[in-house]
């Protein structure tokens, strides 16, 4: 049920959008929002994001599309602020001009090149590292964002965060956890927000997907079951699109009944 969530007037910042579930993401939203909308899109690929903007406007050209490559591995409040920020200055904009400001944190990285097992992570930069994308950047894009938006009347701007989450929060997986550590971290700040503030959250797991990051689990997953069972699993056609999970997600997201931090799988819903 599509309650007019999408027909808002929109600020829309999504990360990881150069390609895989964040590209999707970002054309599939762009189709739903309000004319007068603007999609800020995030990643390093300058051309894949180019490429995505291309894709956006192929279909709606009445939202204004940012793009601005940045490396998240370097958590900098002050300048996801100041992209923020000069991103209204780009469209002519206040933060004021929208009814909704959402933001997907749906960039991340495995982190499982070395093929470790928890007890043999003995390299501290290597974690420091891992964390400071995927965890560091994550809490102050998320701060960076909102307080953009401080001074806007709750009736008058709906607030919503959106974590591309992973089955790895509720059962681990071998070899893989830093990542499974993270994906949990990150939801329990996302529960947190909800708890504190107004700020509508949703922790999404989005399937296994055809995409960069499904090839590197099979090729790279160091336990051998496991990496098995990532290819059989594709094999046996069991690997979604990224179209087929993000439609999904807009759905759960414009039902609006899970905004407390909830952890919601592609295999939870209808
Ligand atoms: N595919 C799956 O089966 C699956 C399952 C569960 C969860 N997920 C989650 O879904 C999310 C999206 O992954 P995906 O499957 O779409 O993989 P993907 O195609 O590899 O996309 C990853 C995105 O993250 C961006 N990124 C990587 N490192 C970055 C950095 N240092 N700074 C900024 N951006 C960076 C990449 O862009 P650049 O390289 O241009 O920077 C890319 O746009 C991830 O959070 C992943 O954990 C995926």
């Amino acid at each position: 049920m599509d309650t007019g969530y999408w027909s808002k007037r929109t600020f829309c910042l999504i990360t990881g959008a150069s390609r895989g579930i964040g590209r999707s993401i970002a054309v599939e939203v762009s189709k739903k929002i309000a004319p007068g909308s603007v999609v800020l899109l995030l990643a390093r690929s300058k051309a894949g994001l180019e490429s995505t903007k291309e894709e956006i406007l192929n279909s709606n050209s009445q939202v204004d599309v940012l793009i601005e490559p940045l490396d998240l591995s370097i958590p900098d409040y002050d300048s996801f602020r100041t992209i923020i920020d000069s991103s209204f200055t780009k469209c002519g904009l206040k933060p004021t001009s929208f009814e909704h400001a959402i933001i997907f944190q749906n960039a991340a990285s495995l982190g499982i090149q070395r093929g470790l097992k928890v007890v043999e992570i003995n390299e501290l930069k290597e974690i420091q590292d891992y964390y400071a994308f995927n965890l560091n950047s994550f809490i102050l894009l998320n701060t960076a964002f909102f307080s953009v938006f401080d001074s806007i009347n709750s009736n008058e701007l709906l607030r919503t965060v959106v974590h591309i989450s992973s089955g790895g929060v509720i059962a681990p997986f071998k070899t893989w956890g830093l990542y499974c550590a993270a994906k949990s971290a990150r939801n329990l700040l996302l529960k947190s927000m909800a708890l504190e503030s107004g700020i509508q959250a949703l922790n999404y797991a989005p399937g296994s997907v055809d995409t960069a990051i499904y090839d590197e689990a099979v090729n790279c997953t160091a336990d051998t079951e496991l990496a098995k069972l990532f290819e059989e699993d594709r094999k046996a056609g069991k690997v979604l699109t990224c179209e087929q999970t993000v439609k999904k997600l807009l759905k759960v997201l414009a039902s609006q009944l899970f905004i407390k931090g909830e952890h919601v799988s592609y295999h939870d819903v209808e």
